[in-house]
């Protein structure tokens, strides 16, 4: 099945698959979501309130217009109660987190300035799951953590198949100053410790490099990661391996260790290792309209290989990743879609219209008569 037979023969992937007089799993439960509208939390709300859940969602101030995405999906109006809480502020993510059954802490900074990245990862994260402890009826902590956390070891040797018992070297992070990733694994490590120390049953997603349609208006980090292929801004590819998952398979992946008795511990969340060339590639075939690179930034040095790695304990929970081609389709039709790529070779709806609009022996009855 080629990719546009996937997408022209593929459900809505937001969609539940239970059948219509199931009873929702999240049907009279509350659970708070960090960072609500940022672009894998949007998704997990929009998953949680189709599941029945009600959402407390927290946001750094609720009446931004940047949230008007959240109000719009369905049964917000209902069950989505929007809480101002800045990641540094215990007292705010208390009171969203109180009440709750379940949390997922998604907020965290995306960048690799040391100065805000690594305060509100690390003390956000610990006060989440002290807030959790607090209010002592929430049954499990899903943390997003990052494949950061877990493939930054230089010592890492090229068979060994990347999976959860793997860790990023904090000292190579520093010293290659990568402080997001840094900031991750410090994040990840105080949330494992302050949840042992608290009694909280925490469960954590490492997903990798995230792809697949917006619902917010503003493009993301790793969105924009896709996009400067597309829009003329890089002219080359780095000699560079990643690995790539679906938005809304990261969001099915929240929910599924949330909901499931037997997940436990880190859950690498991945379809593929892909190198950038397979990349421009894939994104060269679906549009070749766009100024996409042809050429390779590093024209010395061997082609970096993709690592090994499992994605087991995900598909075990019943998850079934999303081909990333698909997920590159899907992201660039949404980019068109929300206005931050123009729509190439194709006829504006005006000339369209006016081409097709049908002549009078065309409309006998509203049967077209002429090819
Ligand atoms: N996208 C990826 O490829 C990827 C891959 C692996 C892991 N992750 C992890 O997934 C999570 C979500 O990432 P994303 O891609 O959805 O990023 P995003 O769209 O940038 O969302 C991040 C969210 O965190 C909020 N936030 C940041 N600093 C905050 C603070 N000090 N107080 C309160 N809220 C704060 C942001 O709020 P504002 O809008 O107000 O800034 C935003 O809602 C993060 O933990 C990230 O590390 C992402």
């Amino acid at each position: 099945m080629t990719v546009v037979d996937a997408v022209v023969s593929s459900t809505d992937a937001g969609a539940p698959a239970a059948a219509a007089t199931a009873v929702p799993a999240g049907n009279g439960q509350t659970v708070c979501v960090t960072g609500a509208a940022g672009y894998i939390a949007s998704w997990l709300v929009k998953l949680l309130l189709e599941k029945g859940y009600t959402v407390k969602g927290t946001v750094r101030n609720p009446d931004d217009p940047k949230n008007a995405h959240l109000k719009a999906l369905d049964g917000a109006a209902e069950r989505l109660i929007l809480c101002k809480a800045d990641l540094l502020d215990y007292d705010a993510i208390c009171r969203a987190v109180q009440g709750c059954q379940g949390v997922f802490h998604t907020a965290s900074p995306v960048t690799d300035d040391p100065e805000q990245m690594v305060e509100p990862a690390v003390r956000g994260t610990e006060y989440v799951i002290n807030a959790a402890a607090e209010a002592g009826t929430v049954r499990r902590v899903v943390f997003t953590s990052s494949i950061g956390a877990v493939t930054m070891d230089p010592k890492r040797g090229p068979d060994v198949v990347v999976d959860e018992s793997c860790w990023s070297d904090l000292e190579f992070c520093e010293k290659t100053r990568n402080w997001y990733c840094y900031g991750k694994a410090v994040a990840e490590h105080a949330a494992w410790e302050t949840a042992r120390r608290r009694g909280v049953d925490l469960v954590v997603v490492n997903p990798v490099l995230v792809v697949g349609p917006l619902l917010q208006a503003t493009v993301n980090a790793s969105i924009a990661h896709i996009l400067k292929y597309l829009d003329g801004s890089a002219r080359t590819f780095a000699n560079a391996v990643q690995a790539y998952v679906d938005v809304r398979d990261v969001a099915d992946a929240h929910l599924r260790v949330f909901e499931s008795p037997r997940a436990s511990g880190r859950h690498l969340c991945a379809e593929r290792v892909l190198h950038r060339e397979d990349v421009v590639r894939i994104l060269a075939k679906l549009f070749p309209e766009y100024p996409v690179p042809a050429r390779c930034s590093d024209e010395v040095n061997p082609r970096k290989q993709p690592y090994k790695f499992s994605n087991q304990k995900l598909r075990d929970l019943g998850l079934q990743f999303r081909p990333v081609s698909q997920s590159l389709y899907d992201t660039v039709k949404n980019l068109q879609e929300k206005g931050h790529l123009p729509v190439l070779g194709e006829r504006t709806t005006t000339e369209a219209a006016d081409k097709d609009a049908p002549t009078a022996e065309m409309q006998q009855g509203g049967i077209a008569i002429r090819a």
